[in-house]
């Protein structure tokens, strides 16, 4: 059974709108905690519209279970990588008009900038995941750069606007995670999956982890946030 990664982004996105002490990101990655979440994320975005720098800090200090920091290759949030130190990192694309991150990080094209930031972070300890397009020429690239772990896009899967394509995105998912497996990497997956869709991404064979956060925290807001974890975590076994 993949694990679940919450991302608890948009705890912040609410207490921003506000610049307010509420809803509070610690309470919230402890309740996720307490549900079952086998890690948490949190995006510390250049344009900082959610996720503050004490964010991380506090949840560096006061989390047991794995801390997973969503980042971009810029240096100054390298850096603050490097001295907050999380379990793990993983590195996406980020565009500052951007509603979310809309596609995997190219990593053919910046292969050069994104192997050395992965030595970078391995060398402080981090764990380095790359977030990639289900795409052959990525996973390779993210190989020969030496990541370790990858996470795949599974946005397109889930906007996928009719039942045949979604059929072919699923299908382009599943080839990716075996293709993955011959390099030995872990394969996490994440982006747009909720309580409808989770199911076949869950099902199959060679998935680490799955990251999700946004269908979880809108849920919440009706049921809860223990129910809304643990009823994901019920989805995906
Ligand atoms: N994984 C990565 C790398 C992401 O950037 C995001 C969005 O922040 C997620 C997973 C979670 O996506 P969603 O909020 O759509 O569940």
């Amino acid at each position: 059974m993949p694990k679940l990664g919450v991302n608890i982004d948009h705890i912040a996105t609410l207490r921003q709108l506000r610049k307010s002490t509420f809803p509070d990101i610690l309470c919230a990655a402890k309740v996720c905690e307490a549900a079952g979440a086998d890690s948490l994320v949190v995006h510390l975005r250049e344009d900082r519209r959610h996720i503050q720098d004490k964010d991380v800090v506090i949840l560096r200090k006061k989390v047991s279970i794995r801390l997973n920091l969503e980042m971009s290759i810029a240096p100054s949030i390298v850096n603050i990588a490097c001295s907050v130190k999380p379990d793990q990192a993983t590195l996406v694309p980020e565009k500052r008009k951007e509603l979310t991150t809309e596609g995997g990080l190219d990593v053919v094209r910046w292969s050069v900038a994104v192997a050395r930031v992965i030595r970078r972070l391995e060398e402080n300890k981090i764990e380095t995941s790359l977030f990639i397009e289900p795409d052959k020429k990525q996973i390779r690239a993210a190989a020969d750069c030496g990541a370790r772990i990858i996470e795949l896009h599974t946005g397109r899967y889930a906007n996928s606007q009719t039942a045949t394509a979604r059929r072919g995105n699923f299908k382009k998912i599943n080839e990716a995670v075996q293709y993955a497996k011959k390099f030995n990497m872990l394969v996490n997956a994440g982006h747009g999956l909720d309580y409808e869709n989770v199911k076949p991404i869950a099902s199959l064979e060679g998935l680490y982890e799955l990251n999700i956060g946004y269908a979880i925290i809108c849920h919440s807001i009706f049921y809860g946030l223990k129910a809304s974890v643990l009823e994901m975590k019920k989805l995906i076994s």
